[in-house]
């Protein structure tokens, strides 16, 4: 990974200016929000998502939640319904995370939802985050802005400390008020509470008028596998492969003879990048996947690890 000089921009109208055009050029930058810092790549990059895994050294792909500015940015991206508008009537801007439907068109990195067809969505409340994600016009994917197994920050100072080096800048404007990540409601099917955070769940519930499921587990971050079944492909998966058997077809990277390559520079950023729409399209061919050998060092951990998901037998 290139090694970044990272800069601390204070929240004033020159230093949000900068963070926003870093944004918008596809770097990362960390942003404060009313629950936690974010690390926030542009949501429509896919390269620029994948680099906030690899800032992060997450070992795994997990969906991340897409910050927006209005409930008009959101309903570009998701399909709305009359729960959805309950909700964020009662709610946002603030600590509570909507996963909805994918719209048709929206244009989000499926690194973003981790190939799922459905998107979290959220509307900060703090005033930089709302004024960045204003100037940035865009969605911007950001889960919190510290290194994979080390916890939440809830200042500038906790970023520096775990990312400084890895990113364009941090945006400074000092400690975050609720300091609990946003509570994460599904609305896709049943109203599922997916992770319980800033916002009580007898609030939701009195909103929606009903009581939520609650997700077996809780909070999906600790148990990533749970996801497993919706990442995996129909078709069988084989690992490791040199050559196409039978009717496979052959998903490569670097410099081999393959059907479609991921990166065919070798470059794991962009492989990264490509992993999603790629399982999906070749998914789409009904033909047994075959994968060539991909490295294990940076993002490939990640590479490596969703591959593992979707060769795992089914059962
Ligand atoms: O308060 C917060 O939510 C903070 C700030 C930065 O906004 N962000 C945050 O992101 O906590 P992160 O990446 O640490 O947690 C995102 C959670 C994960 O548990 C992930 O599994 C879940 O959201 N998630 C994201 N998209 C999802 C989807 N389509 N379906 C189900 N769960 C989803
Ligand atoms: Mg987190």
């Amino acid at each position: 990974m290139i090694p970044y000089r990272t800069e601390y921009l204070s929240a004033d109208p020159a230093g949000l200016a900068q963070a926003a055009d870093l944004l918008r050029q596809g770097q990362l930058v960390a942003f404060p929000t009313e629950t936690v810092y974010g690390l926030g790549g542009d949501a429509l990059n896919g390269e620029a998502v994948a680099a906030i895994y690899a800032a992060k050294g997450r070992p795994s792909f997990n969906p991340l939640i897409a910050h927006v500015a209005s409930v008009e940015a959101a309903q570009r991206f998701v399909e709305w319904s009359d729960q959805a508008a309950r909700l964020a009537a009662a709610f946002w801007p603030g600590p509570l995370t909507l996963v909805l439907p994918l719209r048709d068109g929206h244009g989000v990195s499926s690194l973003v939802t981790a190939g799922l067809d459905t998107l979290a969505v959220r509307v900060p409340a703090h005033p930089t985050a709302r004024a960045l994600l204003q100037a940035v016009d865009r969605p911007v994917a950001a889960p919190s802005a510290n290194p994979s197994g080390r916890i939440s920050p809830t200042t500038a100072d906790h970023v520096r400390a775990g990312l400084d080096g890895r990113i364009a800048a941090v945006l400074d404007d000092g400690p975050c008020g609720v300091g609990l990540e946003s509570t994460i409601v599904g609305l896709a099917g049943e109203p599922t509470l997916l992770r319980p955070g800033g916002i009580a769940l007898d609030q939701i519930e009195q909103v929606l008028g009903t009581q939520l499921h609650i997700h077996q587990s809780g909070d999906l971050l600790t148990a990533p596998g749970q996801l497993q079944s919706h990442y995996a492909p129909e078709a069988p998966v084989r690992l490791n492969a040199h050559t196409r058997q039978g009717e496979e077809i052959l998903l490569g990277f670097g410099p081999v003879d393959c059907d479609v390559n991921l990166s065919a520079d070798g470059n794991l950023t962009e492989a990264a990048a490509n992993l999603f729409a790629t399982l999906h399209k070749l998914d789409r061919s009904g033909r047994p996947i075959a994968v060539t050998p991909i490295p294990s060092d940076g993002l490939g951990a990640a590479i490596n690890d969703r591959l593992r998901r979707a060769a795992a037998p089914r059962g």
